[in-house]
């Protein structure tokens, strides 16, 4: 019986795993979504019966439990670079250097011709099969430890497929996120009213360093595979063959957009390349020119950085010129003005652009931009195009300079120099566009996270009339939402019951909300933390507050300016009115306020360091309440091993999560 069972699960493992490589590496299912989910949820119920039979390399063991930091990992054999050519000319000396350094009239081999990914270079290590380890490349040397992120990785098996398993295998390869995931991903981010990020590198590379690693099974990232480090039993003789065999692994190659051959093939392949970058669903930024032959590689090993066998040749800039339509300018959330191109739409890296950003009056001046100019315009793989020159002798004449607006272009009142005197500034605090920006960031998922509500929707509560501030967000009425586009009875029902749910905000996330300059995510914690209720906050004075761990002496003056003023006090009476109450420390905390002041906690899972009851005792001396179960007014989960279902739903929603490790240090342990 209990070996049928046995049975029964190892082959709904080896199941799943066959169609995980069919789904996520060939891009090829072989069974539909719901044949697969039963499959998985089978061998869900099959281990929740049976704890026992639970392997680390089980398809339902993909994402853990958070780390508490990247521990540093050496890589057996040093992640090297590689040296670049930018033309034909230096790759044909490259390979002159080979036989120069061989002392041979012709080189006996192939090349290997690959796309250089546009990523984060990793390894993994799989031991006896298994996947043992992951690390970033780091200095070459020493790496992070990026394992229970890389475990995350659909794409990535936990166990090697085939006959043919080595006991060790280092293999390398570039871990990616494809353009079309990447815009989906900053487009769902704008509409939260988060920072984008530049492009799908630093989104990659972001991603792997996270602590927790729901997040990164959260963004579709990839590996692709395309080399080994220390391994044994590599059944190889050639580029060409060590891809074919990773493939056989269950690897994610690259084989498709790989080009075999003589040295004028791999610059045939090379232009082809850049031909169709903009149409390929990965970002390259070149090809990886290697030589085939693997003994042939030993024979001219490596420089101190950098292989001889291979040589990067890099892709030129992704330039364009396109017409300056106009120029606007853009009011932030702090009055702050932006100048923005308005462009003749133009493809620049297979996106069209429409807009640049021009920084600042002082920016434009410097590359002397005129309405109706001819410009170069560059995306060095990142998202915000800039505009890099002016084709001056494209000038006809009825250029028109751009003349820094002495008047707000949303509400028409007098702009005043920043204090850095760079940049311009709105001054009116009921500025329409600023309000937008504000309340944009009030809701903002950092902020008071309110669901339901985005850019559109405030646009037009503001152009309405019906917000002409934050505090009036909670006047809001069923009435008055019903009667705005695109809003039904239920969208409106739903976005009331979120704002009502706001009216209790963990101190910090109100301090952050509320936009005050200098007070991001990290500063408002520490001011919460430190001072426990508005009041006291607003009654620091700068010396108290510089005092503060944390905060520094520009951030003290700005909080203290900020309370200083009477329409920011005004604020907070209109909010209180409302029934805005921020979640505070109970008096026992003493006029400091402990570490959890205010705060409310859970714990989930075993605890290694202390009992459940003295953790609890912890929380509850330094000012924080303990809660029986997950819900939007936990604030903080404090996670041991084998953590349940309280840790899935904390992450749902948005629950601040802390590893034991953690939690001592900030207990002081
Ligand atoms: S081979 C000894 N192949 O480029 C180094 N690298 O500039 C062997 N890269 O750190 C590297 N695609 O992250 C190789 N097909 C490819 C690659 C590739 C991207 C990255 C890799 C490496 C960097 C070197």
């Amino acid at each position: 019986m209990e070996r049928d069972l046995a049975r029964r699960v190892e082959k709904l493992r080896e199941e799943i795993r066959q169609h995980n490589h069919h789904y996520y590496v060939l891009a090829r299912p072989a069974i539909s979504d719901a044949e697969y989910d039963r499959l998985l949820r089978e061998l869900q119920r099959l281990e929740a019966e049976h704890p026992d039979l639970v392997t680390p390399d089980s398809p339902t063991q993909r994402v853990g439990a958070p780390v508490s930091a990247l521990a540093k990992v050496e890589h057996a054999e040093p992640m090297l670079s590689l040296e670049n050519a930018f033309n034909e000319t230096e790759v044909r000396e490259w390979e002159e250097s080979l036989r120069n350094y061989l002392k041979v009239e012709s080189l006996d081999t192939d090349f290997a011709g690959e796309p250089k990914l546009d990523g984060v270079s990793v390894e993994v290590v799989y031991e006896n099969g298994v996947l043992a380890r992951a690390s970033t490349r780091g200095d070459g040397w020493v790496g992070e430890d990026i394992t229970h992120n890389v475990r995350a990785i659909q794409s990535v098996p936990l166990r090697l497929a085939g006959g043919r398993v080595p006991a060790l295998l280092e293999v390398r390869g570039e871990a990616i996120m494809r353009k079309d995931a990447f815009q989906r991903l900053n487009r769902d981010l704008l509409e939260q009213g988060e920072e984008p990020f530049a492009n799908p590198r630093n989104l990659a590379a972001g991603t792997l360093k996270q602590l927790d690693p729901a997040v990164a099974k959260e963004r579709p990232l990839d590996i692709y595979f395309y080399g080994t480090g220390r391994s044994a039993g590599i059944e190889a003789r050639t580029q060409r063959e060590l891809l074919a065999w990773l493939g056989e692994l269950g690897l994610r190659t690259n084989v498709e957009m790989t080009a075999f051959g003589g040295l004028d093939a791999m610059l045939a392949a090379y232009a082809g390349l850049e031909q169709r970058r903009n149409d390929l669903p990965v970002e390259i930024d070149g090809m990886v020119i290697k030589v085939d032959n693997l003994a042939l590689r030993e024979r001219l090993g490596t420089r101190a950085r950098s292989p001889r066998w291979a040589v990067a040749v890099k892709f030129p800039a992704q330039q364009a010129t396109t017409r300056v339509q106009d120029i606007v300018v853009q009011v932030g959330r702090l009055g702050t003005l932006t100048p923005v191109a308005l462009l003749e739409p133009v493809e620049v890296g297979g996106v069209t652009v429409q807009r640049a950003t021009l920084h600042n009056a002082e920016q434009i001046r410097k590359l002397d931009v005129r309405v109706g100019d001819r410009v170069f315009i560059e995306r060095a793989g990142d998202v915000i195009p800039k505009v890099v020159a002016v084709v001056k002798e494209s000038r006809r004449g009825g250029e028109r300079p751009f003349t820094p607006p002495e008047r707000c272009p949303a509400c028409d009142t007098r702009v005043e120099q920043d204090e850095d005197a760079v940049a311009l500034r709105c001054p009116n605090p009921r500025c329409p566009a600023r309000v937008v920006a504000q309340v944009e960031h009030f809701v903002s998922r950092g902020g008071l996270d309110v669901e339901g509500i985005g850019p559109k929707l405030i646009e037009q509560l503001v152009a309405r009339g019906l917000v002409e501030g934050v505090a009036d967000l909670f006047c809001l009425d069923a009435a008055s939402l019903i009667a705005l586009e695109r809003m039904g009875e239920k969208s409106a029902a739903n976005l009331l019951a979120a704002l009502e749910r706001a009216r209790q905000p963990a101190l910090d996330r109100l301090l952050f909300a509320l936009g005050i300059a200098g007070v991001g995510q990290t500063v408002a914690e520490v001011l919460a933390a430190h001072f426990s209720t508005l009041e006291r906050l607003g009654a620091a004075s700068a010396e108290e507050l510089e005092a503060v761990k944390g905060i520094g002496p520009e951030a003290a003056s700005q909080v203290r300016a900020w309370f200083a003023q009477e329409e920011n006090q005004a604020l907070l009476r209109d909010l209180a009115a409302l029934g805005l109450r921020p979640r505070t420390a109970p008096a026992s905390a003493g006029a400091k306020g402990g570490e959890f002041a205010g705060r409310t906690v859970l714990f989930t899972g075993t605890l290694a360091g202390l009992t459940r009851a003295e953790a609890e005792a912890r929380v509850k001396e330094q000012g924080g309440r303990i809660l029986k179960a997950v819900s939007r007014n936990l604030d903080l989960l404090v996670v041991g091993e084998d953590p349940g279902s309280k840790l899935k739903k904390a992450r749902e929603l948005g629950v601040r999560i802390m590893t034991e490790a953690e939690f001592l240090e900030r207990i002081g342990d």
